[in-house]
């Protein structure tokens, strides 16, 4: 039944896990409203010749519904717009709530492009490998104009704003390669911005993730070294740390947990810290890219609005690198154990 719905309707295939619940509420709101609007339409035209004016005296005769009537003909609309809000609620709630064990990748928009790039190191330009059932969550940035991303077969669709990061997820179903649309305009090729999602089985994507650390070593001038001493890949951590350095983020904060002129770096991300105006924040990939780009928009107790905006003076894949960089710096027993063990996170030599 549903199958046949998909086609009568046009849909996509399905794909994700998100695809289902979505396509379930749609036929379930275009079914009952074709239904109705059906109904509506044969009533009228069965009024239409059963009352039909027969004389010219005729007069029509003046009706007053009973309660019943009206009551019947308000709750049961309602009750069904009340049913499809909850249900597209709770579809929402899913939507917006990646699991924790989800896999990131970070997702820029340019004109006319879209890139991506995984925090171990591989980097795709309009081609997003991912593995089969298991849960991505997409941090989506754009370098230029607004651009949305969108995969039909996911059903899924989010803003691509510059200065911003964005997130939404999915979990693919089954392995095949599914179409990118970009759904914002953003320029003259703006129809022309498409990519594809490569979805593969676990084995292949294990031997994918083997191919692009090999290629990526090959890249290197120092390749030819002994393949055991020679360095592991460049990480989006290292390039934040060596990023970082180079605009300055150093001479305001620590990574050793020691408070400066702004927060340590050290713990810092998924921290709840409490806001001068009151509220609350945990510090996630979108509030710290905020405080790059827009620092005085929710300032930390205890700090000043000391911080210049990095807006324009960071690309998104070095906001995404410093992101991945103090992701890296985590405190594991500092404060529980005393025993001071310094950043997980080995600054490399340069
Ligand atoms: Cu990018 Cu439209």
């Amino acid at each position: 039944m549903n199958e046949l719905l998909n086609n009568i309707l046009f849909l996509p295939e399905q794909a994700s896990t998100f695809a289902e619940r979505v396509d379930s509420l749609h036929i379930f709101v275009v079914t009952v409203t074709m239904l109705s609007s059906f109904a509506v339409g044969t009533a009228a035209l069965y009024f239409f010749f059963r009352y039909r004016r027969r004389t010219p005296e005729q007069l029509t005769e003046y009706v007053i519904p009973s309660v019943k009537t009206e009551f019947l003909f308000v709750s049961l609309p309602l009750i069904f717009f009340l049913t499809w809000f909850v249900i597209g609620f709770r579809d929402f709630v899913f939507v917006t709530t990646p699991p924790k064990d989800a896999m990131d990748v970070y997702v820029m928009g340019k004109q006319w492009m879209w890139k991506f790039a995984y925090p171990e190191g591989p980097n795709g330009v309009n081609v997003l490998h991912v593995p089969a059932n298991r849960p991505v969550r997409l941090l989506i940035t754009s370098r230029d104009v607004l651009h949305s991303f969108f995969v039909p077969a996911f059903r899924i669709k989010m803003d691509a704003v510059p200065g911003r990061y964005t997130q939404t997820w999915f979990e693919a179903t089954k392995p095949g390669t599914y179409q990118i649309l970009c759904t914002e305009y953003c320029g003259l090729s703006h129809s022309k911005m498409l990519g594809e999602v490569v979805v593969l089985s676990p084995e292949e994507w294990d031997a994918w993730l083997k191919e692009q650390r090999r290629g990526d070593l090959a890249n290197r001038q120092d390749a030819l070294a002994d393949l055991s001493l020679a360095p592991q890949p460049a990480r989006m951590a290292e390039q934040g740390q060596k990023v970082a350095a180079e605009v300055g983020c150093f001479k305001c904060h620590t990574v050793n947990g020691e408070p400066h002129i702004g927060p340590t770096f050290l713990g810092l991300y998924g921290r709840q810290s409490t806001l001068q105006d009151g509220g609350a924040i945990r510090a996630d990939e979108a509030y710290i890219t905020q405080s790059m780009m827009d620092p005085g928009a929710h300032l930390v107790t205890g700090y000043a609005n000391a911080m210049p905006t990095f807006q324009g003076k960071l690309t998104g894949p070095q906001t995404a690198a410093i992101v991945e960089y103090i992701k890296t710096l985590r405190t594991p027993d500092i404060r529980t154990t005393g025993a001071s063990q310094g950043p997980v996170y080995e600054p490399i030599q340069q």
